[in-house]
């Protein structure tokens, strides 16, 4: 689906300092990312790198391709503590759950999409040790929007059409 964005919110689609997550049409948000092979140095600082600019747009978790890399590296954080996740993949799946979704890289779109209610997810941690997480309701919902990014796929792939609507995303921030 083409987004046109209002012109009330193109001003959100500037990539700068201030807002330095990659936004559509960037063509690295539609490449499917490259597995980490090696956890190095720069991969600890990219994580670092993406708590803080998701921290600082208010949102509840990142893609690395959402701050220009494609590698497959999310961070979500459905409470306070984010949790960063290397090669996430899910390794089980039910149920479904339909809920409203955003995303940084679509800044002030919204609409419901629907997901796996329950899933299980392999990754490894920042030090590289293998982690497992059972995970549902919106913990599970901001794994499959992360790793989706890592596939070239975003929300509004999936989103009911009918559902779609513009609002400010941080009405308190201007
Ligand atoms: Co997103």
């Amino acid at each position: 689906m083409d987004i046109v964005v209002p012109k009330d919110f193109q001003h959100l689609y500037v990539r700068d300092e201030k807002r330095p997550v990659v936004k559509i049409p960037d063509g690295v948000l539609r490449q499917v990312a490259a597995p980490v092979e090696k956890i190095t140095k720069r991969h600890v600082k990219l994580a670092d790198n993406m708590v803080r600019i998701m921290k600082e747009a208010h949102g509840v978790g990142i893609a690395a391709p959402q701050v220009g890399v494609s590698e497959r590296i999310i961070v979500i954080a459905p409470e306070k503590k984010p949790v960063i996740l290397v090669n996430p993949e899910i390794k089980e799946k039910s149920g479904k759950i339909v809920g409203q979704e955003g995303c940084l890289s679509i800044p002030g779109l919204y609409g419901d999409v629907e997901r796996f209610a329950k899933i299980s997810v392999e990754a490894y941690d920042i030090k590289g040790k293998p982690v497992d997480y059972d995970m549902e309701g919106y913990a599970a919902v901001i794994v499959q929007h992360e790793i989706d990014h890592l596939d070239g796929i975003l929300f509004i792939d999936k989103v009911d059409e009918t559902t779609l609507e513009w609002r400010d995303p941080n009405p308190e921030d201007e």
